[in-house]
């Protein structure tokens, strides 16, 4: 007979990820993975909050190879992530978006996962205090992806073998998740089997589970866009628009919400139902967000729990990563990451 439950009793991502070990959905090797990517949003949420204090607001004086400027919130994040992946031992191939390549995790001690990540998104909004977040994805090597090569004479041997590691299409995903630094720090997350999410509690400096197999709602009445892009966007999509907007029958329109920080739009999509979308216009061809970090790591989460993730024509999680994606290049990808389930129903209506 089990053990009845004790009210003190409390799930926390640790013991949670060794009952997925143990349940065979994911190896050790995963398991420490993904807890050094916990500890280092742990660290991160910590740097966040302390940002004014500690001197860590405004930019840092570079541009990184997606031509934005880098906060010092960027940097140090992208420092602290990195080192958490490489002193895991068992990564073997890191790509971060503010990295010009992937690169082999050089140490002796090392493995093979390979790990994707926005280290800090959101950083727009640091200096208010507003929403940021991380983003990450986890994949096994493969080395068959084929990329073209124009690269080929800028990048080395062993560029271009990271590179090609890198290439997956997010059906690929073992895991993918992101960690929300907001009033709460939240971190959600998904390794195939639905989308888990686990609030850090200051007083224990644990992230415990506060919601099981999440849901988005299948209608909402909320989207997010920006909408300062409206006279760049083509004319179906300012059609699309106006329709959310028009009352109807029902006298009550959709209502925005848009804060700029994919994470917390995202959330607040996944929880409240909606639809978020970032949409090529007239001056970024392929929209803005990234296809490898964040693109395809949230269209793995929306899709775990019975959202969908477009680009408007295809299933994000089908598109292949062009090296130029990689090797990133200022080249942008289109992303539509968002419940287009919703999408379809307003439009049939
Ligand atoms: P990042 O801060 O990681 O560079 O990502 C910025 C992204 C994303 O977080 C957000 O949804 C979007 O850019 C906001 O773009 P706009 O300021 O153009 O709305
Ligand atoms: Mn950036
Ligand atoms: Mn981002
Ligand atoms: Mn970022």
């Amino acid at each position: 007979k089990p053990r009845a439950k004790s009210k003190f009793e409390i799930q926390t991502l640790t013991g949670w990820l060794l009952k997925q070990e143990q349940a065979g959905v994911i190896d050790a090797e995963l398991t420490i993975v993904l807890s050094s990517i916990s500890m280092a949003c742990k660290q991160i949420a910590s740097l966040v909050q302390r940002a004014g204090i500690s001197n860590l607001t405004g930019i840092q004086g570079a541009v990184n190879v997606q031509g934005e400027d880098q906060k010092k919130l960027d940097v140090v994040s992208n420092e602290v992530f990195s080192n958490c992946l490489r002193s895991s031992g068992r990564t073997g191939i890191i790509a971060s978006e503010e990295e010009d390549v992937p690169v082999a995790v050089e140490e002796s001690y090392s493995g093979n996962y390979i790990v994707v990540f926005d280290p800090l998104d959101g950083s727009s909004n640091i200096d208010a205090a507003v929403s940021t977040g991380s983003i990450f994805g986890i994949y096994s090597p493969n080395d068959e992806c084929i990329v073209d090569s124009d690269n080929e004479d800028e990048l080395s041997a062993e560029e271009q073998r990271c590179v090609v590691n890198v290439c997956q299409p997010g059906d690929n995903l073992l895991a993918a998740g992101y960690c929300m630094y907001s009033s709460s720090v939240i971190f959600v997350i998904t390794i195939g089997k639905g989308v888990y999410a686990f609030t850090l509690d200051p007083m224990y400096g644990e992230f415990v589970l506060t919601q099981e197999d999440i849901k988005i709602p299948k209608a909402g009445k909320i989207y997010s866009f920006n909408e300062g892009n409206y006279k760049m966007w083509d004319d179906k999509l300012k059609k699309y628009m106006d329709d959310l907007k028009d009352p109807g029958p029902s006298g009550k329109p959709y209502s925005a919400r848009y804060i700029g920080s994919l994470v917390g739009d995202f959330h607040r999509t996944l929880l409240y139902g909606g639809i978020y979308g970032y949409p090529r216009d007239s001056k970024s061809k392929n929209g803005k967000l990234r296809l490898l970090y964040e693109c395809a790591p949230m269209s793995f989460i929306v899709e775990q729990a019975g959202g969908k993730g477009s680009d408007g024509h295809n299933r994000i999680l089908d598109i292949q990563p062009t090296e130029e994606e990689a090797a990133a290049t200022a080249e942008e990808r289109i992303s539509g990451g968002g419940n287009l389930r919703n999408f379809c129903d307003l439009r049939s209506k």
